[in-house]
């Protein structure tokens, strides 16, 4: 019997998940269905409890409902507690399983794809965002020497390490800050976690903010280059959008639902092609 997967949000047409998971149960041979769902706003809940009720077997949860996801999850991952927001969901039984593999997928891409090791990297987060808090607790845990939170609104970054870190600060180096604050300091990886992309702008950073060989990603994908990443290039940064950070978080939600791990490489050079 063929199992049922889906990826829900609002709105859901132009997500490339359904193509993806194609992909990845074609080249395992697993016999799964992936469809898009699109929630009202104000009907995740249901819609969520439906799908399972007709024996759907997993989902993918994107904006806006990620929050909403964590709610709906009975228990949860560390990386889902550390984000406080979940992306993937399992239906286990009477439970409903949250987890959240959009750091994991960052950290695959960096490493796998881009070779770029996080280990003893100084990094800097831009952005204090559903997208931000996906990914803060990951790259520390790859080892990142440091971490620097920064958004234009500092208050947002403060109280996301004060409420998430608060048991964890001895263990990690980690601060936030304002935008404004960056001017002097310098790194080896400077993430773009905030949407300014997808309105073409950038977020206002200071110049020299990266070291010799630092890499600069930017999380959005799909949009061309964005101001973010010239900026970067032209700072002699080397430069990465977000879409293999999309495909490794695919397949880590694929591995929770089918303990098996896809290629992703030929995935991410088809969708690169197209
Ligand atoms: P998401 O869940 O995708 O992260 P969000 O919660 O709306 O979306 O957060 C958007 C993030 O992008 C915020 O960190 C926002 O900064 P503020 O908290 O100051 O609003 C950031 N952002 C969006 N446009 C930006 C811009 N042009 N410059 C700098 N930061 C920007």
């Amino acid at each position: 019997m063929t199992d049922r997967y889906a990826v829900i949000g609002n709105p859901i047409a132009h997500s490339k998940s359904p193509e993806i998971h194609a992909q990845f149960a074609a080249q395992t041979r697993q016999d799964i269905s992936y469809e898009r769902i699109l929630a009202p706003l104000d009907g995740f809940r249901e819609a969520v409890l439906r799908f399972r009720e007709e024996g759907g077997k997993g989902l993918n949860v994107t904006l806006p409902f990620k929050t909403q996801a964590f709610e709906l999850a009975t228990k949860h991952a560390d990386r889902a507690h550390a984000a406080r927001a979940v992306n993937t969901l399992r239906f286990d039984y009477d439970e409903i399983a949250g987890d959240n593999t959009d750091g994991a997928g960052l950290v695959n891409d960096l490493e796998r794809n881009l070779k770029f090791p996080v280990a003893r990297k100084r990094v800097l987060v831009v952005g204090a965002g559903g997208a931000a808090q996906g990914v803060v607790y990951p790259l520390l845990k790859a080892g990142a020497e440091s971490l620097v939170l920064a958004n234009r609104t500092k208050d947002k970054a403060l109280a996301f390490v004060r409420t998430l870190f608060s048991g964890m600060r001895s263990l990690y180096q980690l601060t936030a800050c304002g935008l404004d604050e960056l001017a002097g300091q310098r790194f080896d990886l400077v993430v773009n976690a905030t949407s300014s992309g997808l309105q073409a702008e950038a977020p206002q950073l200071p110049d020299a903010l990266f070291n010799e060989g630092a890499l600069a990603y930017d999380m959005v994908y799909g949009v061309g280059e964005t101001p973010f990443l010239s900026y970067a290039r032209s700072q002699g940064a080397a430069v990465s959008d977000g879409l293999g950070m999309l495909v490794e978080q695919a397949a880590e939600s694929f591995f929770l639902w089918r303990g098996l791990r896809p290629n992703t490489a030929s995935v991410l050079e088809q969708l690169r092609r197209a």
